[in-house]
């Protein structure tokens, strides 16, 4: 049986890091307030002219090099991102122009902060079907552009950066034993896209802002996550006690504690970046993959629970050994 195996994985943060402290400045915040109520304390914010391709392409190079797999062998990239350097073409596009690749085919992904975990589970549908056998899944986001500055509650907690994966069809032999993506989960309801939106698009002519119902986002995100998490182990015919790491969306510490403790994983097996990169949407989970993996956490034949809940609302969970 054929799975897609994670062979590589890198990213890319910009160089400008801007602590809690800046935003007291421009909004009536505190570094306090912002550490306790969401576990950040800095983020990296894009240069002027540094677009979400950019960012997209630095996490493919990195990825590619780590998997020690050339451009020209990549037949389909996948970009999770809802910052687009324009409405069209893709992002993916772009980075594979960037790349020097000029066969196989690119396109976007938009899912908001689910988007990495809903490009996973796509890349893995067409590894599965024969339609690719290896596969760049990248996230990579500028939300700094999407920030209204006048908004405490919003803008202390997004920043940018990219990450990405190379996903290569492998012969497995059909057990959880298998290296690579075991099971997914993804799940919408539009009902709640008032909670969480950016208020431009063609509708207005212009970009938007980024516009939360924070504590609203905050309810419904620590059932839903442990909800899909469980059901993706469930349909790979595992336990949460099967868990060596939990690599959330890193939006909020309070939401990645909760979850946790509900799927009962204890936090010294959860990768945690929120403090340092804060929440990097459709980047934050291939950006805790790198950083992870980095850091000596994630090791090959560890199996890993990716879960992720954003705008939309989208949320969905993939299930993987390393
Ligand atoms: O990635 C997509 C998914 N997004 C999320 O998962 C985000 C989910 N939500 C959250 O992470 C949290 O709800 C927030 C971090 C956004 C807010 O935390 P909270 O504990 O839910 O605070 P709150 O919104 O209930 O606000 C509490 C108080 C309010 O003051 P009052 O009304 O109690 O007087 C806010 O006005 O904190 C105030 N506040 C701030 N104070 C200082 C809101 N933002 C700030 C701020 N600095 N930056």
């Amino acid at each position: 049986m054929i799975r897609a195996v994670v062979r590589g994985v890198g990213h890319y943060l910009p160089d400008r890091v801007v602590p809690n402290s800046e935003f007291e400045a421009i909004v009536e915040t505190s570094d306090e307030w912002i550490r306790s109520r969401s576990g950040i304390e800095r983020r990296h914010f894009a240069a002027v002219g540094q677009m979400t391709s950019d960012l997209a392409t630095r996490a493919a190079q990195a990825a590619l090099a780590d998997a020690r797999i050339d451009a020209a062998q990549i037949d389909a990239i996948i970009v999770a991102t809802s910052t687009p350097d324009l409405t069209f073409p893709s992002v993916a596009t772009m980075v594979q122009n960037a790349l020097g690749m000029t066969k196989g085919f690119a396109f976007d992904v938009q899912a908001v902060c689910a988007g990495f975990v809903y490009a996973l589970a796509n890349a893995n549908a067409l590894i599965l079907s024969g339609q690719a056998t290896r596969v760049l899944v990248i996230g990579a986001e500028t939300f700094s552009r999407l920030m209204n500055w006048k908004d405490r509650g919003t803008c202390v907690l997004f920043g940018d950066g990219a990450g990405a994966v190379v996903l290569a069809a492998t012969e497995g032999t059909g057990t959880t034993a298998d290296r690579g993506i075991l099971a997914t989960d993804l799940n919408s309801d539009g009902r709640y896209k008032d909670i969480l939106y950016v208020d431009g698009g063609t509708s207005t002519g212009t970009t938007g802002h980024l516009v939360m119902e924070g504590k609203e986002v905050f309810r419904h995100a620590i059932e839903k996550l442990s909800e899909t998490a469980h059901a993706a182990l469930d349909k790979a015919g595992l336990t949460s006690e099967d868990v060596d790491w939990i690599v959330p969306h890193q939006a909020n510490i309070r939401i990645i504690e909760g979850t946790a403790k509900r799927m009962q994983v204890p936090m010294d097996r959860v990768v945690v970046t929120v403090q340092d990169h804060g929440n990097t949407s459709a980047a934050s989970i291939p950006l805790a993959l790198s950083v992870g993996k980095a850091r000596g956490q994630i090791k090959q034949g560890d199996l890993v629970v990716t879960e992720a809940i954003g705008g939309g609302l989208a949320w969905g969970s993939v299930v993987l050994r390393w």
